[in-house]
């Protein structure tokens, strides 16, 4: 087998780049190691940033997204039991929040993809990279179900693997620097059957620890509270649930609406960066090449957004032979992707309560969110990451 670009995983990152190279004439192989129903089915992420709403559309995949998407003025932050909205269309010249989950993203990329015959090979297993040194690197793998092994053969390898693939260990250990912080806690994600209790998300930082409300569908709600990194689900009973729910989320005169609790799941906190992201004919992007803890609503925006630059890097390349751009492609990632772990970090410390932190830290957050609450700069900051930075040129879109 063959193709110009081997892409292993079928998260955002795997099906985005596939899109983006196919429009730039450029073909690609998806070698992903779950089921297709396994891959459609996982909850994760919900929020998209406005030029990733932007670049669904360009790709002509955005349907779905402008019928089932939930588009928001701002959003609304929360402590000492007062709410606060933060007018993030006016604050961003118009540019809104746009909740669509992740797994309707990826049900609508990989339809269009099979729709176009682009390749993907679901349920793969025994993934090795090898000769990224050479002009002729390749990517050997099983076939569910078969003891044979096959060939992928391509110009260039790209590890949209996520933070436990392989493709990050592909790049020897003295070739690259890993950057960690882990949090001493965890979400507990629930999905609810319910109506809509507030008309936008809420980040609520309580004694108790943070909450979050989001929303999924009319009918289904997303909520998340803080919770131990090593907590078990089964510690939480749905009136455990609804008892701290109620009580981060609650203000004088308004009480979330309860429903039937129809999922429940943990997840660690973590921020991780590795660099380069890169490594002769490998470049890792999404969460292979780096981890930010879910507050800041960028993981999944982070994982486009490193395929954007490199779609349009591959495509100077092949156009052009010029390889300017291939070998700036971690350079130019590591810029935004520093920005986002930034961000990221500030929205974890200032919304959680951390037993680790001293009582001054605790009153640093306090005036981080009292800042957002009196200052216009300090507001339009916080938007302007909110719902996605400006790219460096050339603009978005424009691959
Ligand atoms: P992934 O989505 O992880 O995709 C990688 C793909 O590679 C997977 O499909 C995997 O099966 C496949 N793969 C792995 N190994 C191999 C192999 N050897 N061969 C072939 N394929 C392989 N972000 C938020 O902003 N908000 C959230 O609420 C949130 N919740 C999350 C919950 C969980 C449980 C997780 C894990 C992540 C969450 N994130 C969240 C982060 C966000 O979902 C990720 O940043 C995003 O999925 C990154 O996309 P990706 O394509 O880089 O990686
Ligand atoms: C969702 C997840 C997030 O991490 C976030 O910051 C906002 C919304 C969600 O799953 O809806």
């Amino acid at each position: 087998m063959r193709s110009q670009v081997g892409i292993i995983g079928a998260g955002p990152a795997g099906l985005f780049l596939a899109h983006l190279l196919h429009r730039a004439g450029i073909d690609a192989v998806i070698l992903e190691h779950r089921s297709r129903a396994e891959v459609e089915e996982a909850v994760r992420a919900g929020v998209l940033e406005y030029w990733v709403v932007a670049l669904m559309h360009e790709l002509g995949l955005g349907e779905r997204l402008a019928r089932e998407g939930h588009f928001d003025d701002g959003i609304s932050l929360q402590w000492d039991r007062e709410r606060h909205h933060v007018d993030i269309r006016e604050l961003t010249e118009g540019k809104r929040v746009t909740v669509y989950p992740q797994h309707e993203v990826l049900k609508d990329l990989i339809a269009a993809w099979i729709a176009q015959d682009g390749e993907i090979i679901f349920s793969v297993d025994d993934t090795k990279i090898r000769d990224l040194d050479t002009q002729h690197p390749a990517i050997d793998f099983r076939r569910d179900g078969t003891s044979e092994m096959q060939t992928l053969q391509c110009d260039y390898v790209v590890g949209a693997d996520g933070f436990h693939g392989p493709a990050r260990q592909a790049i020897p250990a003295s070739h690259r620097t890993e950057y960690h912080k882990v949090y001493p806690f965890g979400w507990l994600g629930v999905l609810v059957n319910a109506p809509r209790s507030w008309h936008e998300l809420i980040y609520a930082n309580q004694a108790e620890g943070f909450a979050l409300l989001s929303t999924r569908t009319p009918q289904l709600q997303r909520m998340y509270l803080q919770c131990r990194p090593d907590d078990d689900v089964a510690a939480w009973s749905d009136a455990r649930i609804w008892e701290q729910l109620h009580s981060r989320l609650d203000t004088d005169g308004w009480t979330l609406t309860e429903g039937k609790i129809v999922q429940k799941g943990i997840v660690p906190l973590r921020s991780f960066v590795c660099e380069p992201m890169q490594c002769g004919r490998l470049f890792l992007a999404g969460d292979a090449a780096h981890i930010v803890p879910p507050t800041g609503a960028k993981g999944l925006n982070l994982a486009v957004a490193d395929v954007w630059v490199l779609a349009h890097a591959l495509d100077v390349k092949y156009r052009h032979n010029s390889r300017n751009e291939v070998d700036r492609y971690s350079t130019t990632c590591l810029r935004r992707v520093w920005k986002a772990e930034r961000f990221s970090w500030y929205m974890t410390t200032m919304l959680h309560h951390n037993h680790a932190e001293t009582p001054f830290e605790r009153r640093i957050h306090r005036a981080d969110l009292d800042l957002v609450r009196t200052s216009r700069a300090a507001a339009a900051s916080l938007a302007e990451n909110y719902v996605g930075l400006p790219f460096d040129a050339p603009a978005a879109g424009k691959a």
